[in-house]
């Protein structure tokens, strides 16, 4: 039986674009799926498929127990969506765009209103409550549009990088908001940047790349498959560097393999993936000592997103992407810093 979000063979082209080259998900009910990947991977594209906003060339979703392509008025009934790009009414204030809100879903006047201080106080804007948005920065419109996507708690939710261009402070209360929400049984879907995020929300990560998902798994998988933990030493002298990589390579996950271990010149940084955590790093340290070697800094820390990348398509996830990648990022970020409510509503 398919999930709350389901999705099977999911197409688009975009010109000579193939934004989605068959994607399949498939999110149980009361879970959270983070979708991964790098800019131009097709996770917005695939956010608005899933939310009626585009119609895909083939494939099939279901969301909420409902198809998507069918009966898409159905399907917003009973979904929330919080977009990449706020969709905030600007001259409106940040109360009357949250009550206005309320009300667009048949709440009562006063239930509005009451839901509405309660978000402005979780996400740190009573202070700016009674303010046109177009006076927010670009993190308060942030706050104010993934507000308006809580206003009411739908059974099944979709956020396009929710916490892109929040403070740490902020991107932990959103994150105490989700886990609230998904706590109270709504499913999630979430697309972000950040391993890290994926870590603490998702039960379940898929991988997209160029269309596709190319990686499913709990994060804990995906990261044993890029090799767990790295030690990273900066070398305080650069004639020292070959040294050091001789010392790493005999403690890395893959021993004795030189290839294995990661040079920066320029920084003199070293990375080498490790299975042995905090014991190992006292022994490197101690033998980089032993040798001579001094060293500026040195660390243990989990894979980033870059790190399963690297392990999974064999390029980092900034590089070797086409040019409308490119104008798509440049894009994403001058709209992040704006107040385009852009593709949202349309297409
Ligand atoms: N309306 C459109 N017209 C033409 N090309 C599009 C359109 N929407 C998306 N694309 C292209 O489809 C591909 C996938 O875009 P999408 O927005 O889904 O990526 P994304 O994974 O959300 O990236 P980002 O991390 O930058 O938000 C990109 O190459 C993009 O340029
Ligand atoms: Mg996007």
């Amino acid at each position: 039986m398919p999930g709350a979000i389901y999705a099977e063979g999911l197409v688009k082209t975009f010109g000579d674009v193939k934004a989605l080259d068959g994607v399949d998900l498939d999110v149980p009910e009361g879970t959270v799926l983070g979708l991964l990947g790098p800019n131009g991977a097709g996770k917005t594209t695939t956010v608005r498929v899933l939310t009626t906003l585009l119609r895909p060339d083939s494939g099939r979703a279901v969301v909420a127990g409902v198809d998507v392509l069918k009966h898409p008025n159905e399907v917003r009934r009973s979904i929330g969506l919080s977009g990449q790009f706020a969709a905030v009414d600007e001259y409106l204030t940040g109360r009357e765009n949250l009550t206005m809100v309320g009300q667009l879903y048949q709440m009562s006047a006063r239930d509005a209103k009451r839901r509405s201080v309660e978000l402005l106080e979780r996400f740190n804007l009573a202070d700016a409550a009674d303010r046109p948005a177009k006076t927010y920065s670009g993190g308060m419109r942030r706050r104010l549009d993934l507000a308006a996507a809580l206003v009411v708690s739908p059974p099944v939710m979709f956020m396009d990088e929710p916490t892109t261009g929040l403070d740490p402070r902020n991107r932990q209360g959103l994150w105490d908001v989700i886990q609230e929400l998904v706590a109270g049984g709504t499913t999630l879907l979430l697309t972000t940047q950040y391993l890290e995020e994926a870590d603490r929300l998702a039960d379940d990560i898929a991988v997209v790349d160029h269309g596709k998902v190319i990686a499913r798994g709990t994060s804990d998988q995906l990261k044993q498959r890029t090799g767990g933990e790295r030690i990273e030493v900066v070398v305080h002298e650069r004639d020292r560097i070959a040294d050091a990589r001789g010392i790493l390579s005999g403690h890395g996950a893959a021993r004795g393999a030189a290839a294995d271990v990661a040079v920066d010149q320029h920084t003199r940084k070293l990375t080498v993936p490790v299975s042995g955590g905090a014991k190992l790093l006292a022994e490197v340290i101690r033998d980089l000592d032993g040798a001579g070697i001094e060293i500026d800094d040195i660390g243990l820390r989990r894979p980033t997103l870059d790190d399963v990348f690297i392990s999974l398509t064999g390029h980092a996830a900034e590089r070797g992407d086409t040019d409308t990648d490119t104008d798509a990022k440049a894009g994403a970020k001058a709209d992040a810093d704006t107040d385009t409510t852009l593709s949202e509503d349309q297409s």
